[in-house]
Formats: structure tokens, sequence, C-alpha cells
């Protein structure tokens, strides 16, 4: 079975990343027979520049004709006097709701190599381990109406409407309760149910949902609370679900935890485990094409590629060890060196990526 694969390297960083990170593909194919076949396309900016358009229709037709998805970063200060409907993130959102890619898995690990990179004490996240599972093609990113127009008086007055219906509540809860079931059995539901009625509504439903899954334990928590519990004791979490906007905050929060947004992998999956998988970390365009970026959370998405989407869970473990070896062994790119002893060795993009490659190799011939 050939799997195919689109690669959408985008802009900043993600072209610099992407072009070392597929190496990992070609490592699983000739030390493990794990056929695929790539296809590259633009999106974002890069596609703005070569298309006047985010998400080209070519893009899109090769993203629904792939069985994932892996993508680089959007954006950059080149496009940002762009009208908000035209923007590089305009093509990742177009993806994430073409796609229908609803589940957004946001595991927060820390990986204890990195427990002096974090900007908590050590003792509060050594052993971190927690899943944010955001829902992703709903609330308010795609509520409508939308939009800035003037009112009677001549003053301009923007609005967006922060919408979800039961069904979507309910599929992305039930998400929450299996994955929680599947590691601490513990699923926190974070909202702003005392304030905003779509939300009092999203914990009406996932209390529903909870009566078919006894064994997990459920908790509720206002988003400016989780915000607080997440930096006072993140360690408390075991799987939080919540809505796009909440999840989109709290995951740049959690990944902070971990030492650098530069180590948080994602995917984003539809009902049948079609996925689009990317580094949670943005485009970065101040370190753009200077070999500084920090390819583990990319590295790392392929790992979850391999977990979701291909059902390959060796591969993901094997890749996820080799990201661990290669830590153990004291390379860091800048933005996981801080607070390091001078036993580390700074390395850029190009020989992370190599270095993990090597590891994961002698891990698959190894067995
Ligand atoms: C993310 C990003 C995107 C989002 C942007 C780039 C549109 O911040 O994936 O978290 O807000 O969803
Ligand atoms: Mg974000």
């Amino acid at each position: 079975m050939t799997r195919k694969i689109l690669i959408l390297p985008g802009d900043g960083i993600g072209p610099e990343i992407m072009q070392h990170a597929v190496r990992v593909l070609e490592a699983a194919r000739d030390r493990y027979g794990f056929e695929v076949e790539l296809e590259h396309a633009l999106v974002g900016g890069a596609a703005i520049d070569a298309e006047g358009t985010p998400l080209p229709a070519t893009t899109l037709e090769l993203a629904r004709a792939a069985d994932a998805v892996l993508l680089g970063a959007v954006g950059g200060p080149k496009w940002d006097a762009l009208p908000t409907a035209q923007r590089p993130e305009r093509g990742l959102l177009g993806l994430r709701s073409n796609l229908e890619l609803f589940a957004n898995l946001r595991p927060a690990i820390l990986f204890p190599q990195l427990a002096s990179a974090s900007s908590l004490k050590p003792e509060l996240v050594s052993g971190l381990d927690i899943l944010i599972l955001r829902e992703l093609t709903g609330g308010i990113y795609f509520g409508e109406p939308r939009g800035v127009e003037r009112d009677a008086s001549g003053q301009r007055r923007g609005f967006n409407t922060y919408v979800y219906t039961e069904s979507e509540i309910r599929r992305i809860a039930r998400l929450g309760f299996e994955l929680a079931g599947a590691r601490g059995k513990r699923l926190c539901s974070v909202d702003k149910a005392n304030v905003l009625e779509v939300t009092a509504l999203w914990r009406e439903i996932v209390d529903e949902e909870a009566r078919n899954f006894p064994d997990i334990e459920l908790s509720h928590m206002y988003v400016d609370n989780a915000g607080m519990q997440l930096v006072r004791a993140p360690k408390q979490f075991d799987v939080i679900v919540t809505g796009n906007m909440f999840g989109d905050i709290l995951s740049d929060v959690a990944a902070m935890l971990t030492g650098s947004l530069g180590m948080l992998p994602s995917a984003a999956l539809d009902a049948n485990s079609k996925g689009m998988y990317e580094p949670v970390h943005g485009s970065a365009p101040d370190i753009a094409g200077k070999n500084l970026a920090n390819p583990l959370a990319t590295l790392l998405s392929i790992a979850m590629m391999f977990r979701y989407t291909f059902a390959q869970a060796r591969l993901a473990d094997e890749l996820e060890g080799a990201v661990s070896d290669v830590l153990d062994a004291g390379l860091r790119t800048r933005d996981i060196a801080q607070g390091e002893s001078a036993s580390v060795q700074l390395v850029g993009t190009d020989a992370m990526t190599d270095a993990v490659i090597k590891a994961f190799s002698q891990r698959l011939d190894a067995s």
C-alpha cells in the first residue's frame, strides 16, 4: 500500500524545516518498508505570491486526495497589511474547514532533558504530559455573521459570532472522553459558561456525553481559571477539551511549559483519522533562512502522523525515541538551550534533523 502525503512547506521557517524533515519519511521507507508518495504544493503567503490566493484550488484538491497533509507554517510581515479574508492564515483555516478536521490534538509533553528550559520551576513541570483537544472547525473562528461595518453614526463596528451546534460539541466531547480513556482517564472541559450562552450549552452537552463514559473523571473549568492553573500546577491536567479560540490560547501557554514552542507537534483529524499535521509554532520570520529553527515539533508531528493516520505505532515510538536520544546526547537548537550547562551542543536545523534521522534509523535497524 502506498500512502499519499501532501507536503505544504508554507512560509518563514516552514520550508527549511520541511526540506530536512521529509527525509524521515525516506528513512521509514528504506528501513521499514513504509511506502509513501510525496506531493508538494503551496499554501499561505507563498501561494499568495505565486497565485494570488492563500489556498489555491489545486492545493485543496491535492489535500483532499492525500491520506495525510504535513504543513510547515504560514504567515509573515510581508502579508500583514492584507485584509483578514486574504491573509496567509486563511489558507490554513480553509484547509481545516474544507477537510473537516474538527479535532486538534496538541500534546504538551516535557522531555526530561529540557526541564531547565521551561519558564516554570523544574518540579512543577517534570513529568508533564497533558493533551489539549481543541475543536478546530467551529466556534468564533468560523461563526457568521462576521465583519467590520459602519453603524448609523458612521463609526466602524467589528463583530464575530461565537457559535457551536449541539452535534459539533458532542463529537469533540466524545473524542475527549475516548482519548482520556486511553491515558490518564481524566477529562477537563474548559468553557466560559458563567458568561457565554454558547459555552453553557457546551457544558450541558459534555455532561450528557459523560454518561456514556462512566470510568472517566470529568471536571469543568472556566477558561480564565484554566489559564491560571496551567501555569500554577499544570500536572493536575490529563486531557483538556475546549473550543477553538480557548484552545488556541491555552495550547500556546501549555507549549511554553515544555520549554519551547519549537517542541510541540499537533494533529488535526477528521472523523476517519485523515489528518493534517503541523508544528504548533508559527512561521518565525525573524529567524527564517538562518538555519536556527527547531525541527523537532515537525518531526514529532510526523510521529503523530505515523500513529494516528497510518496506525504505525512502532514508527511513532521509534521517532519519538530518536528525538529523546538526540536530546540525551546534548544537542540543542537555540530555543531549547536556555538555562543549560556548557555540556550542550548548539546545532542548527540541518544538524538536529540529521541526528534524529540517524537515531531513528539505528532504532529501526536494531530490531
Ligand atoms: C494555531 C495558529 C493559527 C490559529 C493561526 C495561524 C491562524 O495560531 O494553529 O494555533 O489561530 O489557529
Ligand atoms: Mg495558535
